[in-house]
Order: structure tokens, then sequence, then C-alpha cells
């Protein structure tokens, strides 16, 4: 990627629960560019830990070992290690329990950070992740950082996973746990990014987060 300047990419950060993989897709459509679902990579790679039952010090060995294949066509999700299609597989509470570790694991990232790179290629792409703004994409051209009270985003989180009401603490104390991980970890920590606009979804409704991305979009975007 040579470039000058900032490039066509819309990096959108921020804890679990905000909305954030709905809102970045539906930006994506709105613009007709292409969206990469970073946390999709890392759960994959983390399903594959668990399979091969490696320790999590062994992840990156097992990262070099496998082929994770992702589309970034804002349309359909398409994900799969070395060719097995693993779409379900990703969300379950076992990788969604171990993500985290496998996750903060510095070599990991740098693998991960280099295939994400060159699936963003020359932009025209929506990024979700943690660290988009921060390391994989210092100069995107538009950084958004979503937020919303921890209440709010256990409850999504809830719903999503559809939690019956005896279920929602341990779902809250889960996603608390995750977001407190993801945090405080040494290697590229969940954080806003100089010059990011932060958006606290708290009291806005989906569509009203899109429209309000999209707008600022096309004030960057030519
Ligand atoms: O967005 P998600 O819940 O699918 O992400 C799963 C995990 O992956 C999350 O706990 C943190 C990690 N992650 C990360 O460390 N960096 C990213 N760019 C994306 C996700």
């Amino acid at each position: 990627m040579t470039h000058f300047g900032p490039v066509d990419v819309i990096a959108i950060d921020g804890p679990s629960g905000t909305g954030k993989s709905s809102v970045a897709r539906a930006v994506a459509r709105e613009l007709g560019w292409r969206y990469l679902d970073t946390g999709a990579m890392y759960r994959a790679l983390t399903w594959a830990v668990l399979r091969a039952q490696a320790p999590v010090s062994e992840a990156a060995e097992v990262a070099r070992r496998i082929s994770v294949s992702i589309g970034t066509d804002s349309s359909a999700e398409d994900i799969a290690v070395d060719g097995e299609h693993v779409e379900a597989e990703i969300r379950s509470p076992e990788v969604t329990a171990a993500v985290s570790a496998v996750s903060a694991v510095p070599q990991v990232r740098s693998l991960l950070v280099e295939a994400q790179r060159s699936l963003i290629g020359d932009g025209q792409i929506v990024v979700e992740g943690r660290d988009i703004a921060t390391v994989v994409v210092p100069d995107a051209r538009l950084k958004i950082y979503l937020t919303a009270d921890a209440d709010v985003r256990a409850a999504r989180r809830a719903r999503e996973v559809g939690a019956q009401a005896a279920e929602v603490a341990e779902v809250a104390n889960a996603l608390r746990r995750r977001d407190g991980f993801d945090s405080s970890r040494e290697a590229s920590p969940l954080r806003p990014a100089l010059h990011a606009v932060v958006v606290d979804t708290s009291a806005m409704s989906q569509s009203e987060v899109v429209e309000h991305i999209v707008s600022l979009a096309r004030l960057v975007v030519s």
C-alpha cells in the first residue's frame, strides 16, 4: 500500500455490545464499500486453537500452520479455516470465553495485523475491531470509537445471544471480564485513537448511529 495521507478506510473500534458489527456492516453497505470483521479472525484462530487442544502459549504456532480466509463482502459472512466454514462455530460460548486470551498474545497480533493490512489493500473498506485506528490503519480517513453504558451493552449482548432472564447477570459479567481484559492487555489495548470521533450509542438506535457515521464519512470521503 503506497499512499500519501489518509487512506479510504473507516476504522470502527470499541468494546462489545455497542452494536459495532451491525453498524459497521450497514455503513459499508450504504457507501458501497467492503467490510472487514477483524474480531472474526481472532475468533477463527481461537476455534482452531481449541480444536487442536493447544495451550494459548502455542496460539501463534497454530496461526502459522492454518489458513484463515475471510470475505470482505458486506452482505454475507464468510470465514473459513483450511477451507472449512466456521461462521457459526466462531460465535460459540467456548470461543467467546477463550478469544481474549488468544488475542492478547503479541505474536498472534502481528500475524493477524499483517493479514488484515493485506486484506485492506487500497481501501474503500470499513474495518471493525479493537485496534484498527490505533495500530492496523492509523492513517484511516475516519476513526470512530463506539461506546455505550456497561448496562446497555450487557442488555444488547444478552439479546444477541438469546439469554434467558436468569442468565443476563452472567452475560453481563462475562462481557465486563472480556472488556477489562481487552482494555488492560499490554499488546494493543482497546482505547480510542488520537482524533477518533467517540460516539456514545447508549441512547441511539442502530439506524441513528449508522446515519451519523455515514454523514461524517460523506464529509471526509470524496
Ligand atoms: O468483536 P468480537 O467480540 O468478535 O471480538 C472478539 C475478540 O477478539 C475480542 O474479545 C477482542 C479480540 N479482538 C482484538 O483483540 N482485536 C481486534 N481488532 C478485534 C478483536
